[in-house]
């Protein structure tokens, strides 16, 4: 995350000493390791340039003086490098040290396996002081931890050379899981670090849930984790206990914990985040019908509707529901613009059976054609009265605010939340008398024609496949993606794109099927 990198210019001696035997800030002849007198560039006024990035020289083995220089030289040419190894480095560099050194010094150093961190060699400095800008990092720059042999591979007993990637957007993940006992187990501790509050051991678990759903076969031993990316030790606890025990006892005693059962309870309902159940349980609720019965809360519109339809809301969505659904959608579509085209997105794009919601995409012909469309879709879902809840959001779209530093969790679009009747069929309405329709949620989005390849990539997730997509140009590529647009720092531009498979080109990656994306 953008906001994660705060540009830390730690301040160091600035001697404005010059000497001949030392190269000037362009030169290019780096690997030499003579020993150099202790020199400084001027300092204070360096532009950062690559604010995206701060690096880390270790001194162990470089030397004090040549980390002295290469800091000075690497921030003369617009890096930011800080003097400690703090929570805002990306990149570790390291010269001349064994792997294995540098990895118990690392450690020694409470670094932990789970940063987004990159621990290169010296050569990608090299490269990149030559090249004035940071280099793409290739897998011959890594200085890769010994305890964790990442030339793994999809298969776990593959041939080395299948290595799985640590970015989700590298791997294909069907809905085929091989290793639901062990991705169900860490998936609870994500959700329940994730009620907590704890983000990083959060998103560590989600990572290892999803390394293994991407695997061919299941795990048939602890030993095949070792050559797999995103395995910190505490996800290895838990596959050990489940491979010796058939179980983790610490899911299950996570899927017992009163706490768990009420956030999980709580924030099930729609408009219901995991702020306002911790508040919910810490004032001592436990049932809806506490909730619902306590005079001091006030639900608001979008909580309201939730509490009232949750019966139908919280059970899932079926394909053939979504179906029936896309042809309501797109019968209002038409009425409002006869060009418009509707598209199926979110998880059933991925090709899931049931859904929490269907996600839409609406694609309009012409410029300009797509802020009409959702108002008017909306009011005619009100005239034929199956229109339970809606919570419709205007365009706040602005081609020339791009690119945005900082991910947000909402995209400008003109988009709508929505609960609609759907008509239930003919054995179900005897089953149930009341009422011949079922609530369900539909999320409608409408981007302008030249941003719809960016939309669709970002609306069919999944979340972590998006979130890892967006981490991997940044970090690997200079650019920035969003649900809006993506931007080349190194030329300033955006990059226009018709199509998905465009955007990966950009990227240089290869083309990952929607179904393949359920990372
Ligand atoms: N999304 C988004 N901006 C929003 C809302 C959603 O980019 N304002 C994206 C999410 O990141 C996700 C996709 O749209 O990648 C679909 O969201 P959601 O419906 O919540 O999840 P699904 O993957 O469809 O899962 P489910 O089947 O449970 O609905
Ligand atoms: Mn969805
Ligand atoms: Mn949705």
């Amino acid at each position: 995350m953008l906001t994660e990198n705060k540009k830390n210019k730690a301040s160091t001696a600035s001697a404005n000493a010059t000497d001949t035997e030392v190269p000037g800030p362009d030169a290019e002849m780096l690997p030499t390791r003579k020993r150099r007198p202790e020199v400084a560039f001027p300092r204070g006024h360096e532009e950062v340039k690559f604010g995206d990035l701060t690096l880390y020289l270790v001194e162990k083995r470089m030397g004090k003086s040549r980390r002295n220089f290469l800091s000075n030289l690497a921030r003369s040419k617009g890096f930011c490098v800080d003097d400690a190894l703090s929570g805002n480095v990306t990149h570790v560099v390291s010269e001349g040290n064994t792997a294995q050194d540098l990895w118990n010094w690392l450690e020694e150093q409470g670094f932990g396996e789970t940063r987004d961190t990159h621990v290169l060699n010296i050569s990608w400095f090299t490269e990149s002081m030559s090249a004035g800008r940071p280099v793409p990092v290739e897998l011959r720059h890594y200085i890769q931890n010994p305890a964790v042999d990442h030339r793994s591979c999809a298969h776990p007993s593959d041939k080395p050379e299948s290595a799985v990637s640590p970015y989700a957007c590298q791997r294909r993940t069907t809905l085929d899981n091989h290793n639901k006992i062990f991705t169900d187990a860490l998936e609870v501790l994500a959700e329940n670090m994730e009620f907590i509050g704890n983000r990083g051991p959060c998103l560590a678990f989600r990572r290892a849930a999803s390394v293994l759903k991407s695997l061919c076969a299941p795990l048939q031993h602890l030993e095949e984790t070792h050559r797999l990316p995103c395995l910190g030790e505490h996800s290895k606890a838990i596959l050990e206990e489940i491979f010796e025990c058939g179980s983790s006892s610490r899911a299950e005693d996570i899927l017992n914990d009163e706490r768990y059962r009420t956030m999980k309870l709580f924030s099930s309902v729609f408009g219901i985040g995991p702020k306002t159940a911790e508040s919910w349980y810490h004032r001592g609720l436990r049932t809806f019908e506490q909730v619902l019965s306590e005079p001091s809360i006030r639900l608001n519109r979008m909580q309201t509707a939730g509490f009232l339809f949750y019966e139908d809301i919280s059970k899932p969505v079926s394909r053939t529901e979504a179906s029936a659904l896309k042809i309501i959608v797109e019968e209002a579509v038409i009425c409002v613009n006869p060009h418009a085209t509707v598209h199926i997105t979110g998880g059933f794009r991925r090709g899931k059976e049931f859904g929490h919601d269907v996600d839409f995409i609406i694609k309009t012909p012409e410029p300009g054609q797509e802020d009409a469309v959702l108002p008017a879709v909306i009011q005619r879902f009100k005239t034929q009265n199956i229109l339970l809840y809606s919570d419709f959001q205007d365009s706040t779209f602005d081609l020339s605010q791009l690119p945005t530093h900082r991910f947000e969790a909402m995209d400008h679009f003109s988009k709508c939340f929505l609960i609609l009747k759907l008509k239930r069929e003919q054995e179900s309405c005897e089953r149930e008398a009341s009422r011949d329709w079922k609530a369900v949620r539909v999320d409608l989005v409408a981007p302008p024609l030249e941003r719809y390849a960016y939309a669709l990539l970002g609306w069919t997730g999944s979340t972590l496949f998006e979130r890892d997509l967006r981490r991997f140009a940044r970090l690997e590529r200079g650019k920035l993606l969003d649900n809006h647009a993506l931007y080349d720092k190194a030329t300033k531009t955006l990059l226009p794109a018709c199509t998905e498979e465009e955007i990966f080109a950009h990227l240089g990656l290869e083309y990952i099927e929607p179904w393949q994306r359920n990372a």
